[in-house]
């Protein structure tokens, strides 16, 4: 039985704040911050949007995000600039060890797949432009069933469009509010903590796994 892996894009697969290069250039120190901000924004938009069944694409989160993030920080920032950041949003690239890891996991009779927020020309483009979408049988988007993560329905629509079962498939993600809501749904989870001081919610749900790197995975997921 070999095991299905999901992989989280933004921010396990792809650097979210690849876009901080190209924010310095425009607003100089904040530009940290006010990644930051726009990516914790762009969360909230999706989670709200979820509850209230108003369902948009994570494009317009991210889209009205960057705008929400601009009016925090005052930022002046033109039309043109906020498209060349949304542009920069969409050939985000990977982190550096992930060609690797993808490299040992797909030689190891593991099925890998992508599993976003991000519609699937968005993921395809990103995994494109960052040289990895060879890696993956498949890209499930959670635009498919018009929610986001952590709904519940996305990990089972997940399940449903690979084949697999919750035994022999792991989400792996950065962001603790999708490895609890994947070990919410009865899935496996890894937990990518890439960031000594990264935070866990404590909500009394634990990763199955934790590891620091992708290269990690496979010796931990025990494949
Ligand atoms: C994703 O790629 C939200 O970053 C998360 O689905």
């Amino acid at each position: 039985m070999s095991t299905t892996l999901a992989f989280d894009v933004y921010g396990t697969l792809i650097d979210t704040h690849g876009v901080v290069s190209v924010l310095r250039e425009m607003i100089g120190d904040e530009a940290e911050g006010f990644s930051q901000s726009w990516r914790d924004k762009q969360l909230e938009y999706s989670f709200r949007r979820g509850l209230m069944r108003d369902y948009k694409s994570f494009a317009v989160c991210t889209a009205n995000a960057l705008d929400y993030t601009c009016a925090l920080y005052q930022a002046d920032i033109s039309q043109e600039q906020k498209q060349a950041l949304l542009a920069a949003y969409r050939t985000l690239p990977a982190f550096e060890e992930v060609e690797g890891a993808l490299t040992e996991l797909s030689g190891n009779h593991c099925r890998l797949f992508a599993f976003s927020n991000g519609t699937a020309e968005a993921v395809e483009r990103l995994l494109v432009n960052a040289g990895i979408r060879k890696y993956f049988e498949g890209i499930v988007s959670v635009d498919e069933i018009q929610s986001f993560k952590p709904d519940p329905a996305v990990y089972r629509h997940f399940l449903q469009r690979t084949g697999a079962s919750d035994s022999d498939a792991w989400l792996v993600s950065s962001n603790p509010f999708d490895v609890i809501g994947a070990i919410n749904s009865g899935m496996r989870a890894a937990w990518v903590k890439r960031s000594t001081i990264a935070i866990f919610d404590p909500w009394g749900i634990e990763p199955t796994l934790i590891v620091e790197s992708l290269t990690e995975l496979y010796a931990g997921i025990g494949a």
